[in-house]
């Protein structure tokens, strides 16, 4: 398995993975948007040309917002949320960020039991934030204070 960046030759499993994951779904134009971006930073995890995993987050200034992170479905429970979770984080603190946060379905026990495994707390609250009304929870990991 190797992890590397997001690239454009990813972007067709990206979006089946993404249509199976989420209820609203990135367009490839977003996608291309990201790749694009140089506050964004994409990391896939691939093996032999199948992508297995891939989150993303922008950084701005000393803060990463994780925007989206997914396994597809036939292995999920396996390990692979933990890894790239794991290199997420360690690419944000390579990155000089601070903290990074996300946001979550109050429903999305699963994730939320991987964000807590890897210092998330919950801080806040987005009153119906998704597409159904359901409310987004704000999770934050502080990896060091900001120094007044
Ligand atoms: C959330 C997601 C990325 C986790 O990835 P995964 O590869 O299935 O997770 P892993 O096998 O690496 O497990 C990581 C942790 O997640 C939690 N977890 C995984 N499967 C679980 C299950 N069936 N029940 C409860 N917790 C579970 C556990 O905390 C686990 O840690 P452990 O291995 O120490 O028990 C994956 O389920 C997914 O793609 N879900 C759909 C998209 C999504 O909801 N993304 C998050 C949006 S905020």
């Amino acid at each position: 398995m190797q992890i590397r960046t997001m690239e454009n030759k990813d972007l067709n499993q990206i979006l089946a993975i993404e249509e199976k994951s989420f209820a609203s779904p990135w367009s490839r134009e977003a996608m291309e948007e990201e790749i694009k971006n140089p506050l964004a930073c994409y990391l896939v995890l691939e093996e032999q040309d199948e992508v297995y995993a891939y989150g993303g987050m922008w950084m701005i200034l000393d803060e990463a917002h994780i925007t989206n992170i997914a396994v597809r479905p036939q292995n999920r429970g396996e390990g692979w949320g933990n890894f790239l979770l794991y290199a997420m984080l360690e690419q944000a603190k390579k990155s000089k960020m601070n903290a990074i946060t996300l946001e979550v379905r109050e429903s999305n026990n699963i994730a939320r039991r991987l964000y807590e495994k890897y210092g998330f707390k919950e801080c806040g609250r987005r009153k119906a934030y998704y597409e159904n009304r359901e409310d987004a929870l704000i999770y934050w990991n502080v990896f060091r204070e900001e120094k007044k």
